[in-house]
């Protein structure tokens, strides 16, 4: 029995007494499967058959509106053709009303009126929006920020995930919650929480917390002198006695630079934290659902500070939640009314990886609230982000929300349906032609379709580890550098090549796929590095790029040349690299153009047998080498050491990776994408101008052969 389930047994009996609720004991917990591994296939088709390909659903709140509505609300929902309705998801003081009383007798009405409909329903555990009663009883399941500050009730994700006592009442409704509905068949899976995370203000500070990273901290170091080792304490007087010294790392707390590797550190434990957190949840459902119905949570598709690959074995599925547009993201002239084709299809590309089923539980129909400017998605563009989920392999696909609300904090966003609780907005009616069009699509599905040859010679294998992320982003070295946006640019030039790309975390076999991209890995040992060698020995074609394997994963710097590990791979040395503060700009030459970088430029010393791609067009270092590559075995290692301004130099470098290999590849425009998914093509189109399907004569079935700014062109292939 985990230590924080025993204090929290003993902790909700003693909050508790009287209650004539009883706690799921750990004894029927050990009888049920508890992790994703004892999913039979079975149990997947049954939930997501390959006929159905994608289905799309609708969040609903009917707590919010007056019970006189439900039925004609669920109509509607019915009318615009969406197949699930998401139930539950913030109503904890409905579900739970006075601590002890569990009423789910009005979500039993809802969930009948959807099952009349034929709908199907996704159910929500409450956790992230705990009930007045429980903060007010129980100031301890709050969360603390960094100044030291108590969060209020009044808003959301104010539970305290470490707080024993906040996850046993979590617990408790899970389990009464998965007791009732678990064998209810119009329910199809459960969402765990929303947006796990605490809105940037995370992580809790309060003693619960302090005294968990004590304990994560002693586990994995075992004596405090491995830890003042690894942390590098002797200097600046930072050694500790013993752990219970040991704070949380907190930049409010502390006067001058925090401790590189202790943040890191406190990242993992995080990490891990938010992933026990969910798999208690799964696992309080679980004792009710087994695995008749599925278990997601919906993380935020960018949010690095919870690692949705911690979850893999505990989830059915990881979903993600999107916001294309909201006015910050302005990549070319329309990204403010189409979002990014990269960022959002890097998401769906990650998150079907992860367990291989996609989904997206949140996306925008229409103007959102809550960015520093809210303009109006493009027209068509909301059909287009649904089509590129369906283009990606995605299993369902979810919007926020069917009614736009008229009181409390979420005013001004969009829904399916206006203010009159009626009307479809613009939105609303691109939800119902995506539908149409699976619809449409699900008749025209031939089972047996094979992945075109041409296609399938391009996969590439995109390598993602959240901890490479988070130690370069605490120290970035020039505040230009962004590690995601340095990934997006890697990205975004395989798609231009028409690639199909599985983003993987390290643990997985990528070395079955002819390409494999590592950007900015900045965290290596000596297992990584040798099986990136095997897998080029063996005939694999391998792309780093700068800051790869310049750490080992405890967070040091190689006590030898810079990035030790890697050279004898790449066939370089990297003699040093520079940074250039604004408005300069750098440049670098290829065979095809000139492109400028500032956030980070090395400067390479090729080895022999090794062949250079681009060099240097100024600075001091004008005409030494950025970009090389070799043959090594049967493959080759191609080593971008500059992160261009806008992804030029990356994508044309990628480009002569495919040619070099033998493989033909599209010059696509830069946010125009082309897959493929069970014998259809998709092609999305994110740019500003109508580019060209590259149908080959094919007859359409939806769109045209020059496709418009936020248009989508399916065809099937031949
Ligand atoms: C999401 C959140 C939803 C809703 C939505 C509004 O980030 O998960 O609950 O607030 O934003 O756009």
């Amino acid at each position: 029995m985990a230590a924080w389930r025993m204090v929290a047994t003993m902790a909700l009996a003693a909050a508790v007494a009287g209650c004539t609720m009883a706690t799921g004991g750990p004894s029927v917990l050990q009888k049920l499967p508890t992790s994703q591994a004892d999913l039979s296939a079975a149990a997947r088709d049954r939930w997501f058959p390959a006929a159905d390909m994608m289905r799309i659903g609708v969040y609903y709140y009917p707590e919010s509106w007056p019970e006189t509505q439900w039925a004609r609300d669920i109509d509607n929902i019915k009318s615009l053709h969406m197949e699930f309705v998401h139930l539950g998801e913030f109503a904890w003081t409905f579900l739970e009303p006075e601590e002890g009383k569990f009423d789910f007798s009005w979500l039993d009405r809802v969930v009948k009126l959807c099952a009349d409909r034929g709908l199907k329903v996704v159910l929500c555990t409450p956790s992230a929006a705990p009930p007045v009663w429980l903060s007010k009883n129980h100031p301890e399941v709050l969360m603390v920020d960094a100044t030291g500050r108590t969060m209020e009730h009044g808003t959301r994700q104010q539970g305290n995930w470490s707080s024993p006592l906040y996850r046993a009442y979590v617990q408790r409704i899970d389990e009464k919650l998965a007791e009732h509905y678990g064998n209810n068949p119009a329910v199809w899976g459960w969402q765990i929480d929303n947006e796990l995370s605490h809105y940037g203000k995370e992580p809790s500070f309060d003693p619960d917390s302090q005294a968990s990273f004590r304990r994560w901290l002693e586990a994995k170091y075992g004596t405090i002198d491995a830890l003042n080792r690894d942390w590098g304490d002797a200097f600046w007087s930072q050694r500790y006695q013993n752990f219970s010294q040991i704070r949380l790392p907190n930049a409010k707390e502390l006067v001058a630079q925090v401790n590189q590797h202790a943040i890191l550190d406190s990242q993992r434990w995080f990490a891990d934290e938010a992933a026990d957190y969910l798999r208690m949840q799964a696992d309080a459902l679980r004792t009710g659902v087994g695995h008749r119905q599925w278990v997601t949570t919906n993380f935020m598709h960018d949010f690095a500070a919870v690692d949705p690959t911690r979850s893999a074995k505990d989830l059915d599925l990881a979903t993600l939640t999107i916001y294309p547009a909201h006015g910050n993201l302005n990549e070319g002239p329309l990204g403010f009314r189409m979002g990014s084709a990269a960022t959002m299809s890097f998401a769906h590309d990650f998150f079907r990886n992860i367990n291989g089923i996609g989904g997206v539980m949140e996306l925008q129909p229409g103007q959102v609230n809550w960015g520093d400017v809210n303009p109006q998605p493009y027209p068509g563009a909301v059909h287009m982000w649904l089509m590129r989920g369906f283009a990606a392999g995605d299993s369902l696909a979810c919007t926020y929300r069917f009614r736009e609300t008229l009181t409390g904090p979420e005013q001004y966003h969009y829904g399916l349906v206006g203010t009159d609780g009626v009307t479809p907005s613009t939105g609303g009616q691109q939800y119902r032609q995506a539908a149409e069009e699976i619809e449409k699509l699900r008749t025209l599905r031939q089972p047996n379709a094979a992945i075109p040859a041409e296609y399938a010679a391009r996969r590439t294998a995109f390598l993602y580890n959240f901890e490479n992320r988070w130690d370069i982003d605490n120290h970035k070295q020039n505040v230009a550098w962004d590690t995601y946006a340095h990934m997006l640019k890697l990205y975004s030039g395989l798609k231009r090549a028409g690639a199909p790309v599985d983003v993987l975390a390290e643990d997985k076999n990528w070395e079955k796929y002819p390409f494999v991209v590592a950007p900015a890995y900045q965290l290596v040992d000596e297992k990584l590095v040798n099986r990136w060698k095997a897998y080029v020995e063996g005939g694999g074609n391998l792309v780093l790029t700068c800051r790869t394997g310049e750490k080992d994963r405890r967070g040091w710097l190689w006590e030898g040349p810079w990035a030790m590990p890697i050279l004898d791979l790449i066939g370089a040395e990297i003699a040093f690299y520079d940074t250039l503060p604004a408005p300069n700009v750098g440049h670098v030459k290829t065979d095809k153009g000139t492109y400028g970088w500032a956030s980070w430029g090395e400067i390479l010393t090729p080895g022999e047998g090794t062949t250079t791609l681009a060099t240097h067009a100024d600075q001091y270092y004008a005409g030494r080498p950025a970009a090389v590559t070799r043959k090594l075995g049967r493959g080759t290692v191609t080593y971008i050491g500059v992160d261009s301004q806008d992804g030029g130099l990356e994508a044309d470098l990628l480009q002569d990776v495919f040619a070099r290999a033998g493989v033909k590849t599209q010059q696509f425009a830069e946010g125009f994408m082309v897959d493929w998914r069970d014998g259809f093509w998709i092609a999305t189109n994110f740019s500003d101008k109508a580019q060209a399907a590259p149908t080959a004569g094919a007859p359409l079935i939806f769109g045209d052969a020059e496709v418009p700014p936020a248009g989508v062109t399916v065809w099937q292939a031949r």
